[in-house]
């Protein structure tokens, strides 16, 4: 499809369509000169309200037409066209918005409006030929700003309809019509991604490897926009974002300084580095959630200690300054750190900092986040070393899958050079990228930088929305039956303003969206259950919505009845409805730019119809079929309560909760480091161990067990008698699994084989 001036309505707001005045047949005149000579598609749009309705809904609008003076019984006092193109305005910088007016009516047009608008068409005087045309130079010099650099130059040649002589072999989609499965795939997918593609050797292009051209240019507003002071666009998405960081300042033996809660790109970073890890602990709360790293943990005699204790760092290292610190940020909950208080702690203790950012990169473009973001400016100047950001754009922004961003800020004293860091770059880097993901990255930044700020507000707020939703149900439930239960929230409960006391869901959601107080974790207000947390250091961030089910309160106590989180987000599923993270009793939705509250209200209605299958202890033939219908005997004759209660008891009953808490707050002997580990690896050098013979063991690879997604154990460690609350929930979950068929949780590092009708844990560990 090729984009014209047709696929950019121009938005007509006028009271005049169908009158029988001489204004009313120039405007219908006015429409057809529009779309039958200049190709232009016409909203019309007889109110200001449905007028903001529209704009709202469509970010396609390329051109408004504001009739000043809407006849008297349409106007309200509450919307006029003043308000119309000042909210208009507000939402959007650049786009021309043209006031229709009578020459006498233009002397009463306030300051304010003429600072908004980029011209008046006169209702009588001018032709419609000129009116048509001045809509339409308005119309196309905004267009042709739209396309941020890289997409502007593809879409530019991709519509210049060469004959590709190159790489891909498809050769613009042309390659996909020579079978019926190749048609299927070109017309599913469309001509312009096929042309799109496109091969290095296209001048026009650049190049991603020495980031030259348009996709230079590209990075650099990339830069400029995230306030990094260099940006890479990477195209194997964080988990290759972080290799190169790494590759780009770690040597053998290197020390780093790593947060326990690390993806695992994290684990093959110190792999290919060969880099000795020590490890940052994050707190969980009592409820199983996984918190921040304390701020304590960040001081250099903590860090000295840890170093000092590393079993692996010969004694000639020990007094060396870790090469890399490494902090997850956001955790997966949302938990995000004040980078100005950790900067400060970490300026002279470590060389470089790391924040992986993979899901939060829209953090800059709202003052929410203030300062709890890797490129945050410091307004006091703090020193500090360079600091690597990376994001997975593709995550939270606009990009496609696997887009993410590299940023670097330099250090006060140490800058990164380029030419050395491209190095790093280009072992990661193919040389045949995907332009469509260029491209990607390259509009999230444009969109970001032109109404970055109003479309995360737009989307705290509704997250805010949700939220205080969730508790007005419950409320709503319980005017009914005091007794009654919903699901909750992980948030606080009420906020100090003004230093009074308030319930959140009696605080406007506007209100709360620009109150980073709220958010912020402290210890006079412990709803978080971090008890230890430092003030003004931590906060939850308001879009990742951690909802909470019965069965254990705020103080870790577990409750005579319960409902494991499973058994909601699998229904959920079953509805449709997909959840980022299942925790025992939590689990995760992202509130993102495409949620809107269609997607919300499906939410609540089917956490109700849950609920209410609950409370009748339906069977669970008719919630869950396919788990009856696969495993009969274990489900056949129960219902929802009684399945969810027996679930819940043997969590209960075998302290799986506090087991998870120990085992996470042991870090292993390191017999090798993680890079060792591999080598054994290549060297063939390991074998498959059940989890029964483990004891006394070395597992070669990262064991992650899902919920909570975090490295139990790196390969390397010693399963020994300091890590044995490891092995004992891991063995927790293998009986787990046994009791519950069906509950398999995902285990990385982990297989199953099954004897006898029983499963049994097994890793691949290092041959003794
Ligand atoms: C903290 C963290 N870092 C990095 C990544 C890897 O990101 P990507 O999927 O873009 O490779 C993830 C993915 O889930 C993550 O959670």
């Amino acid at each position: 499809m090729k984009i014209t001036r047709h696929q950019w309505p121009v938005l007509i707001v006028s009271g005049q369509f169908h009158e029988h005045t001489d204004e009313g047949f120039r405007l219908a005149e006015l429409i057809e000169e529009l779309e039958e000579v200049q190709d232009c598609s016409i909203i019309p749009s007889f109110t200001y309200e449905d007028a903001m309705e529209i704009k709202r809904s469509r970010a396609d609008i390329g051109a408004v037409v504001v009739d000043w003076n809407l006849p008297e019984e349409d106007s309200t006092e509450k919307s006029t066209a003043c308000e119309l193109v000042r909210k208009i305005r507000a939402r959007n910088a650049t786009l021309p918005i043209l006031l229709l007016a009578s020459r006498l009516e233009t002397e009463d047009i306030p300051v304010e409006v003429l600072q908004c608008i980029d011209g008046y068409l006169w209702k009588t005087a001018d032709t419609i030929e000129f009116l048509a045309g001045r809509i339409v130079m308005h119309l196309d010099r905004y267009t042709a700003s739209v396309y941020p650099a890289f997409f502007g130059e593809m879409v530019r040649y991709a519509q210049e309809y060469k004959y590709a002589w190159h790489t891909p072999g498809h050769m613009g989609g042309e390659g996909f019509l020579r079978s019926p499965a190749g048609v299927l795939f070109h017309k599913f997918f469309g001509e312009n991604t096929l042309r799109s593609d496109l091969s290095i050797s296209v001048p026009e292009l650049g190049s991603l490897l020495d980031h030259s051209g348009v996709t230079g240019d590209a990075e650099k507003n990339s830069a400029r926009v995230f306030g990094a002071d260099y940006t890479y666009y990477v195209l194997n998405g964080t988990s290759n974002v972080n290799q190169i960081i790494w590759r780009s300042q770690l040597v053998r033996d290197d020390i780093a300084f790593v947060d326990r809660n690390c993806h695992k790109s994290l684990n093959y970073a110190m792999v290919i580095t060969e880099a000795i890890p020590v490890y940052m602990i994050p707190r969980r709360n009592m409820r199983g959630i996984i918190g921040p790293v304390r701020l304590s943990e960040f001081s250099p005699e903590s860090i000295r200690q840890k170093i000092q204790a590393s079993g692996l760092i010969t004694p000639d290292k020990k007094n060396e300054t870790p090469k890399m610190s490494a902090l997850t940020n956001s955790t997966y909950d949302g938990v995000c750190y004040n980078v100005i208080q950790i900067k400060k702690q970490l300026a002279r203790s470590v060389e470089n900092l790391h924040f992986d950012e993979a899901w939060y990169a829209y953090a800059r473009f709202h003052p929410v986040y203030t300062n709890h973001f890797g490129m945050a400016d410091d307004d006091l100047n703090n020193e500090h070393p360079p600091i690597f950001v990376s994001q997975s754009t593709h995550k939270l922004l606009t990009a496609f899958s696997q887009a993410s961003m590299l940023h670097i800020r330099n250090g006060s004293h140490v800058t990164v050079n380029p030419d050395e860091f491209n190095e790093s770059y280009m072992m990661h880097g193919s040389t045949s990228p995907q332009y469509s993901m260029v491209a990607s990255l390259d509009v999230a930044t444009k969109m970001m930088d032109d109404s970055g700020g109003i479309i995360w507000n737009d989307t705290i707020i509704e997250a805010i929305h949700l939220r205080k939703k969730m508790i007005t149900i419950l409320k709503d439930l319980q005017k009914k039956n005091a007794d009654d239960w919903f699901f909750g929230m992980w948030q606080p409960e009420r906020i100090k303003l003004d230093n009074e006391w308030v319930n959140i869901e009696d605080v406007p959601a506007e209100v709360l969206a620009k109150t980073q107080s709220a958010w912020v974790m402290s210890k006079d207000n412990p709803w978080h259950g971090f008890n230890d947390i430092e003030d003004d250091y931590a906060m939850l961030d308001p879009i990742k919505l951690t909802f909470t089910t019965p069965g254990i309160n705020d103080h870790g106590e577990m409750t005579e009845e319960g409902i494991p989180a499973s058994l909601v987000t699998n229904y959920l599923i079953d509805k449709g409805i997909v959840c980022e993270k299942t925790d025992y009793y939590s689990f995760l939705l992202l509130n993102s730019l495409g949620t809107t509250r269609g997607k919300q209200g499906s939410l609540f209605a089917e956490l109700l119809k849950f609920k209410e299958a609950y409370d009748r202890n339906a069977p669970m033939a008719e919630v869950f079929p396919e788990m009856v219908a696969a495993w009969p005997e274990a489900y056949g004759k129960v219902g929802l309560k009684e399945h969810a209660n027996e679930v819940h008891r043997y969590i209960r009953e075998h302290r799986m909760l506090d087991r998870m808490q120990e085992a996470f707050q042991v870090i292993p002997d390191q017999a090798m480091k993680p890079a060792d580990a591999y080598h054994a690896v290549v060297r063939k050098n390991v074998e498959y161990v059940d989890l029964d013979k483990m004891m006394g063991r070395i597992p070669a690879v990262m064991i992650v067990p899902y919920p909570p997604g975090i490295p139990i154990m790196m390969g390397g460690e010693k399963m020994n008698d300091k890590a044995k609350p490891i092995w004992d929930y891991l063995k927790l979950r293998q009986d787990f699994e046994n009791a519950f068929p069906g509950y398999e949780s995902d285990i990385h590092g982990v297989e199953r084989t099954e004897r006898n009708g029983k499963k049994y844990f097994q890793t691949m560990c290092i041959k003794e």
